[in-house]
Parts: structure tokens; sequence; C-alpha cells
């Protein structure tokens, strides 16, 4: 499978991590297969759901009384229909299946792929450094069950120095996110650094941090973008930053990778211009979330600038769309989902000390989805791309010089 790489850069001195994985025909064909199956059910089957929600079971729910003003009543209403239910079952199965499909190559491969790993870590060829702490207590929320039903979450090791789990997360989302429309390798920091830079043209940020950075992808098109920059990643799971870690050391890019748990950090006050993340909040309790907000609050220095990418708020879509995103609390072994997405991202900002009115939440057209429309997408423009359609939603703050 081709990567799409936002940097041209790579550094002979320590071989690609990711490419040492072989499969097999069969095994790339099951792929393939898991691929499309995921594809199919995330993208094709919820719009024939929907048909069948508005042409027959609305309308006849509607006689009967029902007012459908919550996703909460069309859960009720969908959920012994056979048309959700087929949905529903093979989109659990596909996403199982995109992770399962990478793990002997994996397995088969892990030895090698360890030896990578540690000569990066012990030479740091591209300047970037690996902080491990193995005494660093997991949260329960990630040790208790297998996150999006990725096999062995993000943390689990068993032999010294693992980076299977690492290599299952990474490649299996590459299985996983293959033939989706409307995603791109490294989209989600493309989209926010242009964003930034259209904002705030003079903005240098010298010091960035990314939340939840798992193997760091998201955090290489920050350095494209803001080369001057020294660039941190954070993350519980040890075997995504050994991997990150190679990945960053192969590409040239100094990363400086820590394992530490974002609700309490062990930088300094102030220590950041710029702290971001991906796909991290709806993963932890809303109360990690108020105590990784605050920790943005200590850490960010004065005219530093706060961008979170996350699913839409329920109170910035309709119903329909509030129903599909939470289909993950129960089926997807994310049970945080529906919880942060009720909450008011602007409030969530105040809570952890920043200003509501310098507080922001909204979604950011990606420019790779549209290679050929970007430019003509106002940034705020109404009709502009939905989240996971062409556009990304994002919160976020900033502070007073
Ligand atoms: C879905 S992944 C997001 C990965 C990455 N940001 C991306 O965009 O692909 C969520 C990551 O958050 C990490 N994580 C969960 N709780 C954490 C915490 N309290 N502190 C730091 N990392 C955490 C997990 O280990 C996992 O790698």
């Amino acid at each position: 499978m081709a990567v799409d790489t936002t940097s041209d850069r790579q550094n002979s001195a320590i071989p690609d991590i990711e490419s040492l994985a072989h499969p097999t025909l069969d095994e790339r064909g099951r792929q393939r297969f898991a691929s499309a199956l995921r594809r199919y059910a995330i993208q094709d089957m919820p719009e024939a759901v929907h048909d069948d929600f508005e042409s027959r079971i609305r309308p006849a729910a509607e006689a009967r009384g029902t007012v459908f003003d919550s996703a909460r009543a069309i859960d009720a209403a969908m959920e012994k229909e056979p048309s959700y239910q087929l949905y529903s079952a093979l989109r659990y199965n596909a996403q199982e299946m995109c992770f399962l499909s990478v793990q002997d190559e994996v397995e088969r491969a892990l030895p090698e792929m360890i030896a990578v790993a540690r000569d990066a870590a012990e030479r740091n060829p591209a300047g970037g450094s690996l902080r491990l702490d193995p005494d660093l207590e997991i949260p329960r929320y990630v040790t208790a069950l297998d996150v999006h039903l990725t096999p062995g979450c993000f943390h689990s090791e068993w032999i010294e120095d693992d980076v299977a789990q690492g290599a299952v997360v990474s490649l299996g989302a590459r299985v996983f996110s293959a033939s989706m429309n409307f995603r791109s390798w490294g989209g989600v920091a493309r989209v926010i650094s242009r964003w930034i830079k259209h904002k705030r043209p003079d903005f240098r940020p010298l010091r960035i941090l990314d939340l939840g950075t798992s193997s760091g992808k998201n955090l290489i098109p920050y350095a494209d973008a803001f080369p001057e920059a020294e660039i941190h990643g954070v993350d519980v799971g040890a075997p995504l930053l050994r991997w990150g870690h190679a990945i960053a050391e192969h590409m040239d890019v100094p990363i400086h990778f820590s394992q530490q748990n974002a609700e309490q950090l062990d930088f300094p006050d102030q220590h950041f211009d710029l702290i971001v993340s991906s796909f991290f909040f709806h993963e932890i309790p809303v109360k990690a979330t108020r105590n990784v907000l605050a920790e943005c609050r200590r850490l960010l220095r004065p005219g530093g600038l706060m961008v979170h990418q996350e699913l839409p708020a329920s109170n910035l879509v309709d119903p329909w769309e509030d129903y599909f995103w939470n289909w993950d609390t129960e089926h997807n072994n994310e049970p945080f989902y529906t919880a942060f997405r009720a909450q008011d991202p602007i409030a969530l900002c105040e809570g952890a000390g920043f200003d509501a009115g310098r507080s922001f939440a909204h979604i950011l057209p990606d420019v790779n989805s549209y290679p050929d429309r970007h430019s003509e997408f106002d940034w705020d423009e109404p009709g502009r791309p939905r989240h996971g359609k062409g556009g990304w939603y994002v919160f976020g703050s900033s502070l007073p010089e």
C-alpha cells in the first residue's frame, strides 16, 4: 500500500520500520477485503439506513406520536430494525478485521522491527529522542478494554522493547482507511497548520506539543510547516512511541517522544506555543478531558494557541448525524464518545481557564480532499464540507500576549 508522505525527507541511517512487514498474497487479499468492507459499512451503508429511516421508519413512528428530536429517539426506533442491525454488525466486524488482518505479518517481522526501533532510540540520528517511563500508571480507561477494537490496545507489551502494538495500530489504520474517501495521511495536521498560517501569519511557534500522539504521524506536517520549532509528542503507550520514534528518525524529523499521561505532564509552565491533538479526547472520560485542558492552560505561554481535532459536538449537528457518530460508544469500545460529544467545547475551554471569547469550535475544510477546490472554501463558509466528509472539526483557544 502506498503511503502518502508529507515530507520527502528520509534518513538512510534508520530503515523504514513500516516497510519491514511483508504481507503474503493471501494476507494482502484479506486486507483489501477488510478495507473495502469497512468503507462500505461506514460510508455507503449509513446512507441506505438513513433512507430507510426517512422513508419508512420515521413516518410510521411519527404517526404514532414519536418525536425525533434527539439521537436517543432515533436510536430507540432503529435498534431492532433489520437495516440498522445489518449495518451495525458489518461495521463492527469490518473494524475488527482491519486490525486482525495485519497481526500475522507483524508477528513474523517483530524481531527485525524491534531491532530497528532500538537502534533508532540509541542513536537518534535525526536529533529526536524517546523517553519512556516503565513506572507510569496507564489509566484504566486505556487498560480496561481494547479501544476501538484494536486487539492489545495501545499499551500492551509482551517482550522487551516491544513495538507490536505500534505496528498493529499503525498498519491496521492503513487498512482501515485505505479505501476511504476524504482521508489522507497527515491530512488533519496539514489542514490545521495551513489554517494557523492563514489566521496568524506571524505565528512562529518555538515548541509544539501533540497529546495522545500515538506514533506521531500527526506531528510530521507540523514539523514541515514550522521547521524552526522543537516538537514533542506524548502518549501512554510505549510500543506506539517506540514505533513512532523509529519512523520520525527514518524521516529525518527530530521529534521528542515521551511516555506520559496528558492529565499530568512533567513539562514546566508556559513551555509550549502550540498544543495540538487529534482523535484523542473522545477516548478519555470527561473528567480526564477537563484535567488535560487544565494542563494545556498551564503549559501554554502567553500568545500561545491550542487546537484539538475531534468529533463534532452534539450541539453542532442534527439528530441523525449525532446518532451516526454515537454508534462507537456502545459498539466500538469507545465508551466516552457520547459523553464527550455532549459537552459544549467552549464551556470546556472556559472551565480550564481560557477566555470563552478567544475559544472556538468549527469545521475546517480538508485541503487534501478537495485539491481542486480548497481555495474556493472560505474557512468559515456555510455549506463547507462536514466533519469526516472532507472537513475536520476542531476546537480550541488561545491566550493573549
Ligand atoms: C485514537 S488514538 C489517536 C492517535 C493520533 N493522535 C492520531 O491522530 O492518529 C488516541 C491515543 O491517545 C492515547 N492516550 C489515551 N489516553 C491518554 C492519556 N491520558 N495521556 C496520553 N495519551 C493517551 C492512546 O494511547 C492513543 O494512542
